[in-house]
């Protein structure tokens, strides 16, 4: 699917040789002027499809038909709306319901008419291969594997405008960059250590002149002092890394301290450890990786479109699991910064690994610090499945992070990281205790990494709702992984600046 090939060619619709042609319907009253031609070598056909009323504004609705003898083999029209997050969302959805209907006709080639407007053509390709994803299933190999349908081979927007198809490639890699975090984030524990994400990483760096990476063992994760992260890894027997990678543009001139730093939290499987959880849908629990995941999904659309700011990611990825050898609730751990830190729970492992990750970005250099996880179950609670909670002190970087994903289609909500939930963490036994209970659980977590940023202006995206979607919906067209956040990472290394 990655190997989809996208072009902006000016098609005449009524000879498009494809298997499926989709028409953007903006007002179902009336057909759209570029299919007139279409639609008379069809006698009408899809002048009074739009009359029959299943063609709708202010719902995303497709109707497929027939093509005729030559031209398109299958004509999708496609109504969009409502705009409740704008126009740009409406067309992601119908992006992405384009990609069904290729589907479900097992197309392999497939054209989009619509207006020329970038906006609307960024989109519609973002929402077409997001919703193009399909979950890698893990099949027994068979004969005529090759026979299978695998998804869109070609895809044309239908389009005049040089910068078109600029607009368009660039939705295509961010997308594709995005599936690729949703690949990672949906692999099984057993197939995908964290030793393989840090190749996966390495091979990315790579890839790219300008990007370089570094990895921590579980040796120098100790011996840089990083007790908290250590403490959750000491429990599996899985080599925990620390990921880093750097981008360093040409000419890019921020110091080390003016760039961005991306964290991620890519925990491979969350048990729960010692304060094991429930069994019932722990399977879903692979997914802890996902923030991580995204992070290195946003440095591969960084790297492939050629952002000019440098940028920093540091990604913790470790397993976290009951054990002999497991940290335990009561211990006292000593992060990289010398806060200790009392184990309420061993289940609240994400902190741990984030809060030596952030200081460890820190020493590094970066002037503010944007940080993923699928942090806490409250925020599923609190947010369900369209927003990431975006938690950060009131000011201009929370502000930025927020509008990167509204810019993008990439929805954040901004909750507040405020004293009052830090609080919460106070323990007689150190200075900090690693769970605040359960009123504002997902904003005591945020405060908990707020304390290792800082003064460094710092938002958590808490995207357990987010990444991990229980069933397709929106504009990704599968449940698992959404790769929620890859695009406001870009987003905001594009705009942010210190
Ligand atoms: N990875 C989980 C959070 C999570 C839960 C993500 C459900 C997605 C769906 C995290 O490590 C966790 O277990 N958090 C605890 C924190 C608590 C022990 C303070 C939680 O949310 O219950
Ligand atoms: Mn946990
Ligand atoms: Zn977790």
């Amino acid at each position: 699917m990655t190997m989809m090939k996208l072009t902006v060619a000016p098609l005449a619709p009524a000879n498009a040789d494809v298997d499926l042609l989709a028409v953007i319907v903006d007002d179902p009253a009336q057909l759209p002027a570029q299919v007139a031609d279409l639609d008379a070598s069809l006698d009408g056909l899809l002048t009074r499809e739009l009359a029959r009323g299943q063609v709708k504004a202010d719902a995303a609705s497709i109707v497929v038909v027939t093509g005729p003898a030559s031209g398109p083999r299958r004509i999708a029209l496609v109504g969009h709306g409502p705009f409740e997050d704008g126009r740009n969302d409406a067309l992601r959805v119908a992006g992405s319901k384009i990609a069904g209907a290729v589907r479900a006709s097992e197309s392999r080639t497939a054209a989009i008419a619509a207006s020329e407007d970038l906006a609307d053509v960024d989109a519609l390709v973002t929402g077409f291969v997001l919703g193009a994803f399909r979950i890698h299933k893990h099949t027994a190999a068979k004969a005529d594997d090759a026979d299978r349908y695998a998804g869109p081979e070609a895809l044309t927007i239908v389009g005049n405008d040089a910068a078109l198809g600029e607009v368009a490639r660039t939705a295509q890699t961010l997308a594709e960059a995005q599936n690729w975090a949703r690949d990672l984030a949906n692999a099984p524990a057993n197939l995908l250590m964290p030793i393989d994400l840090a190749r996966e990483a390495r091979e990315l760096a790579d890839a790219h002149e300008h990007l370089s990476f570094t990895e921590l063992d579980r040796e120098q994760i100790e011996a840089a002092g990083m007790g908290m992260f250590a403490a959750v890894a000491q429990g599996s027997v899985d080599e925990p890394r620390l990921i880093a990678l750097e981008w360093n543009p040409p000419g890019a001139t921020e110091a080390d301290d003016a760039r961005l730093a991306l964290v991620g939290k890519a925990v491979m499987f969350d048990t729960g450890g010692i304060s094991i959880k429930p069994s019932g849908g722990m399977e879903d629990m692979k997914l802890d990786k996902s923030g991580g995941c995204a992070v290195l999904g946003a440095m591969r659309a960084i790297a492939e479109t050629n952002v000019p700011r440098r940028v920093l990611a540091v990604v913790g990825s470790t397993t976290n699991m009951p054990d002999g050898n497991a940290y335990r609730p009561g211990d006292v751990v000593t992060a990289m910064d010398g806060t200790t830190v009392e184990i309420i729970s061993t289940d609240a492992e994400g902190r741990l690994v984030l809060g030596d990750c952030i200081t460890w970005a820190k020493q590094r250099g970066c002037g503010a610090i944007v940080e993923a996880s699928t942090l806490t179950g409250a925020m599923v609670i609190a947010l369900g499945h369209r927003y990431t909670g975006a938690i950060g002190k009131k000011g201009a970087f929370r502000d930025a992070v927020v509008a990167a994903g509204t810019e993008i289609g990439d929805h954040a909500w901004p909750m507040p990281m405020h004293d009052e939930y830090k609080a919460n963490l106070k323990t007689a036994c150190a200075d900090m205790k690693n769970s605040g209970g359960r009123d504002g659980g997902a904003l005591s977590a945020g405060s908990f990494l707020g304390h290792f940023a800082q003064d460094t202006p710092f938002v958590h995206l808490d995207v357990a709702g987010t990444a991990m979607l229980p069933k397709p919906r929106m504009w990704y067209g599968a449940k698992g992984a959404s790769g929620a956040a890859v695009r406001l990472m870009v987003q905001l290394a594009r705009t942010w600046h210190a």
